[in-house]
């Protein structure tokens, strides 16, 4: 069968100034936190692609008013109560937004609905954030005792929860706090490692109730309350594509723009700069409690380093990024933690492995960790295995000497105009 691709290589450095689309976990989250207020506010510069257009049409079959003005959503919230759908609700691809839509309908007292996804989506684990959430008194079922979608969802009265984490996941964690916003008494996630807030700092952003203690996140019952502007910050998980790919091409110099430079999202910065990387940042602003600011990668031969497990939970999508570097440098990189990799888009650890051995490079892949051997890759042919991260993270692999991309339209999930973007940036030179 004829699958599309596309062929890639640069012929001379990537040079200038690029904005990326809006940040995916903030679009989620403020899309769904839009529709639980009370009349209407605006989500600016969100991220229109596939993962968030299906939360936009989550949130419309369960009763909120979603229009497009310009770049901008702007958002009718229902209140707390949010509507019975009608039909199935379709989650696509977007594993975060079937876990806090799980979250956010288990305590909707009476609403019936049923959650499915793509066959990516319906083999990812679920049982993840089912279980505490039956905890809670959820009435969850589904596919394989409710581990997997479809997924239905009876609303039922809930109580609050004292649960420790027992993988690192900000969307478990997302998902419980906001079954906690309609539950009575204290609902309380511990994280024994961070992983990204934005679910934290949005309901400070919206007035809800949350406090944090040391490793403890907790909230309660919501009041109703008002809808408020949001300004969605650049995603930096796109941003490092960009970041990687001017690191590799000699000459090269790129600045991201208005880009999200959360902590609890930017581990890569400190690999890439244990491994030499010529990078600087600064943060300029906080929008809607999310720091921003701009990020200036240039070309730098890079070295090979073990990399923090610790560092792991703070790029967990940056991963694939991170092996690319780890293909050109001079020596060896080790990647360890890597086990909820596995669970992605695809399972990462081994769509890496495949990839880079497919570029001519050496890796050697265990259970949950990668070693790759660095020096360059030849130019070849890579796969996506169905995953936006892994489309652009070995087109920038292959880059400096050419590259056949498979099925390059994955990267619509979260980047459209991915590519587009790329061929300007090495044309501006
Ligand atoms: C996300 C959390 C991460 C990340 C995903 C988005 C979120 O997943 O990989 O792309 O928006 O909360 P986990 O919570 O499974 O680590």
């Amino acid at each position: 069968m004829d699958r599309p691709f596309l062929d890639l290589k640069v012929e001379g450095p990537l040079r200038g100034v690029l904005r990326v689309p809006g940040d995916k976990s903030v679009t989620h989250r403020g899309l769904m936190l839009l529709a639980l207020s009370e009349g209407e506010g605006r989500l600016l510069y969100p991220l229109k692609a596939g993962d968030t257009l299906s939360t936009a049409k989550a949130m419309a079959a369960l009763g909120a008013e979603i229009a497009e003005e310009g770049p901008h959503f702007r958002v009718r919230g229902v209140g707390l109560r949010l509507k019975e759908p009608e039909d199935v609700i379709d989650c696509g691809n977007a594993g975060t937004l079937m876990r806090l839509l799980l979250g956010l309908l288990a305590g909707q007292e009476g609403l019936f609905a049923v959650l499915t996804g793509d066959a990516s989506l319906r083999r990812r684990p679920m049982g993840r954030v089912v279980e505490p959430l039956r905890a809670m008194g959820a009435r969850i079922e589904g596919r394989e005792g409710g581990r997997r979608a479809p997924l239905a969802v009876r609303g039922v009265p809930l109580r609050g929860l004292r649960y420790t984490l027992p993988v690192p996941s900000a969307q478990v964690k997302s998902a419980l706090l906001l079954a906690g916003l309609f539950a009575e008494g204290v609902t309380e996630v511990e994280e024994p490692v961070p992983t990204r807030d934005h679910t934290e700092r949005l309901f400070l952003h919206f007035g809800l109730p949350l406090e944090k203690e040391g490793p403890w996140v907790r909230t309660r019952r919501a009041e109703p309350f008002p809808a408020r502007d949001l300004i969605v910050p650049g995603d930096f998980s796109s941003a490092a594509f960009f970041l990687v790919a001017a690191l590799l091409v000699p000459g090269s110099e790129v600045t991201l723009e208005g880009v999200g430079l959360n902590p609890t999202r930017t581990g890569l910065l400190k690999v890439l700069k244990a491994m030499g990387a010529d990078l600087e940042w600064r943060v300029e602003e906080g929008e809607g409690g999310e720091p921003v600011g701009w990020v200036r990668a240039r070309h730098s031969p890079l070295k090979g380093v073990s990399v923090d497990p610790s560092l792991i939970p703070l790029m967990v999508d940056e991963v694939p990024v991170l092996a690319a570097a780890a293909a050109w440098v001079e020596g060896e990189t080790h990647i360890p933690n890597l086990s909820e990799l596995r669970v992605k888009e695809s399972d990462r650890v081994s769509a890496i492995a495949q990839n880079l051995r497919a570029l001519g490079v050496e890796v050697e892949e265990g259970p949950d960790w990668l070693r790759i051997r660095g020096g360059g890759v030849r130019p070849g042919a890579v796969e996506p295995f169905h995953d936006h991260r892994i489309a652009m993270a070995f087109a920038v692999a292959g880059l400096p000497v050419g590259v056949r991309v498979y099925e390059p339209q994955w990267a619509e999930i979260s980047y459209p105009g991915f590519f587009e973007d790329l061929k300007r940036l090495c044309a501006a030179s």
